[in-house]
C-alpha cells in the first residue's frame, strides 16, 4: 500500500544516506516530502532532496514564500507516516520536550501521523543517560525508535549509533503496515451525529462532532485496513485513504451501513445515532399551531443491532455514551445488541465524550475490561485500533482453530 511519507532530516553526516532512502521509497510507490533542519542543510542541500523527491523541500518555519503551500500544517496533514532519518540527539531532545522551534519539530507536534525516529550519533552520545531518558520519554508518547545499528562510525570510533541502512528503514516502514492484524481487512466505521428533520429548517440532533470516529478511521487506514467511513454531518475532513459515505438521517445511515457491511471484517459504531425522529417531516416550515404542544416521534432502526443479526456477521464493536452507571449500562448494551466489544465513554459533566478533543474510555468484552486514560482522541484512536487489532487477531485465530 503506497503511503504519503514525510521524511525529516536532521543534522548528521548520515544525512547523505537519506537521499538514497527517498529514491527507494519512491520506487515502491510512496509519495515522499522532505523537511530539513538548519544543520541538516550543512550536510546535504535542499536542492538534492528536491531533485530526488520531486517536491519542494521544507526548511523554514517562518517563510512567507512557502507559508501558503508548504506550511507546517499542510505538511502535518500530508503525512500518513513521519520518519526522521537521521534523528540526531538534538532533535530527539527537542521532540521529547514538545518543542516546535523549527519546521520539522512543529510538523511533528501538529501531526496525528505515527512518527518513527531513526537515530544516528556518536555511540557515547547515544549511551548518555540524558539521550536514553529522552528515548524512554519518546517511546512513552508513542514514537517508534528504529535502530541504531552497531559498527564503525564516521568519527573513527566503533559502537552503537549508526543509521540503519536505507533498505532496512524501508522494511521497517512496510513491516509496520503489513504486520498489523488489520492489514487488508475491511472495517466499516460510523461517525458523527444524525439529523432528524422536522421541517425544511429544523431538525433533532446531538452534540457528536465526529472526532472520535474520524480519528479511528484515520488510525485504521494507517494500519493498512480498507476503511469505509459512513458519517453524519460534521465539520471534519474525511481521512485520506478511507472510502467516505456521507449521510444525514438515521434511516440513511442504516441503509448505507447495510449496503457496505456485507463481507466486512469489522463493524465499528462510533456514531451517535438518533434513537427517534419526528413522525412528520413537513415540507413547509412548521408553525406553533401546526406542531401544537407535543411532537409525535417514531423510533429509528437500531443499526448495530441489525448488523448483529447478519449471518455471517463481522466482529461488532459499539460505543456506549452514558451519563451514569457506565459499566453496567455498557455491559448490558453489549449483550442486548449482540456486540463483541463495547467501548464505554462517560458523557455529561466530565471532560471528554461529545464534541471534545479528549476522551477516556473503558473497553468491555465478555471476558475482559481495559481502561484507557483521558487523552487526545487522535492518540486514543491509535491505542484503540491497536487493541482492536490484537482482539481481532485472537478472535479469528480461535474461530479458525474451532473450524479445524
Ligand atoms: O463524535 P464525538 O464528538 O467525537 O463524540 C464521540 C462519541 C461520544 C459520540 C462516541 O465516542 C460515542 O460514544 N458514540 C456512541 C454514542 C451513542 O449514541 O451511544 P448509544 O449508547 O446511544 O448507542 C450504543 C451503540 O449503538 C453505539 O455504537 C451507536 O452507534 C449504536 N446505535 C445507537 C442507536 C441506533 N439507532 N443505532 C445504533 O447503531
Amino acid at each position: 500500500m503506497s503511503q504519503s511519507i514525510l521524511l525529516g532530516v536532521s543534522g548528521g553526516i548520515a544525512a547523505y544516506k537519506s537521499v538514497d532512502l527517498v529514491r527507494r521509497l519512491r520506487e515502491r510507490g510512496h509519495t515522499v516530502r522532505v523537511a530539513m533542519t538548519q544543520s541538516a542543510q550543512s550536510f546535504v542541500t535542499p536542492l538534492t532532496f528536491q531533485a530526488v523527491s520531486g517536491h519542494p523541500v521544507g526548511c523554514d518555519l517562518l517563510d512567507a514564500a512557502t507559508e501558503a503551500a508548504m506550511d507546517h500544517i499542510s505538511l502535518a496533514r500530508f503525512a500518513d507516516q513521519i520518519v526522521i532519518a537521521p534523528a540526531s540527539a538534538d532533535i530527539m531532545a527537542r521532540l521529547a520536550q514538545g518543542m516546535a522551534n523549527d519546521l520539522l519539530t512543529a510538523v511533528c507536534l501538529a501531526s496525528t501521523a505515527p512518527i518513527a525516529l531513526v537515530p544516528a550519533m556518536n555511540h557515547r552520545m547515544w549511551h548518555n543517560p540524558l539521550t536514553q531518558a529522552n528515548v524512554q520519554r519518546l517511546k512513552q508518547f508513542g514514537f517508534a525508535i528504529w535502530g541504531p545499528a552497531e559498527g564503525a562510525q564516521a568519527c573513527g570510533e566503533y559502537g552503537l549509533g549508526r543509521l540503519l541502512e536505507p533498505e532496512e528503514i524501508v522494511q521497517c516502514i512496510e513491516k509496520k503496515i503489513s504486520n498489523s492484524p488489520l492489514h487488508g481487512k475491511t472495517i466499516v466505521i460510523t461517525a458523527g451525529p444524525t439529523r432528524e428533520p422536522l421541517d425544511p429548517v429544523r431538525f433533532i440532533s446531538n452534540r457528536s462532532s465526529g472526532k472520535m470516529g474520524y480519528a479511528l478511521a484515520q488510525a485504521a487506514t494507517q494500519c493498512g485496513a480498507k476503511v469505509i467511513l459512513i458519517s453524519g454531518p460534521t465539520a471534519l475532513t474525511p481521512p485520506k485513504g478511507a472510502q467516505f459515505v456521507s449521510v444525514e438521517t438515521a434511516l440513511e445511515m442504516h441503509q448505507a451501513v447495510m449496503q457496505h457491511v456485507q463481507n466486512s471484517d469489522i463493524f465499528l459504531g462510533a456514531a451517535a445515532v438518533a434513537d427517534f425522529r419526528p413522525s412528520e417531516n413537513s415540507t413547509q416550515k412548521s408553525t406553533k399551531q401546526s406542531v401544537g404542544s407535543s411532537l409525535a416521534i417514531t423510533v429509528n432502526p437500531d443499526i448495530i443491532h441489525a448488523v448483529g443479526q447478519l449471518n455471517p456477521k463481522p466482529v461488532i464493536i459499539g460505543f456506549a455514551a452514558q451519563t451514569e452507571a457506565l459499566e453496567s449500562k455498557a455491559r448490558s448494551k453489549r449483550i442486548e445488541k449482540n456486540m463483541d466489544v463495547i467501548i464505554a465513554n462517560q458523557v455529561g459533566h466530565v471532560e471528554g465524550g461529545f464534541d471534545s478533543d479528549m476522551n477516556s474510555v473503558d473497553v468491555y468484552t465478555a471476558e475482559e475490561a481495559t481502561h484507557f486514560d483521558l487523552q487526545p482522541k487522535v492518540e486514543l484512536a491509535h491505542r484503540l485500533i491497536e487493541w482492536i487489532g490484537h482482539y481481532y487477531g485472537k478472535k479469528t485465530k480461535h474461530s479458525t482453530e474451532n473450524i479445524r
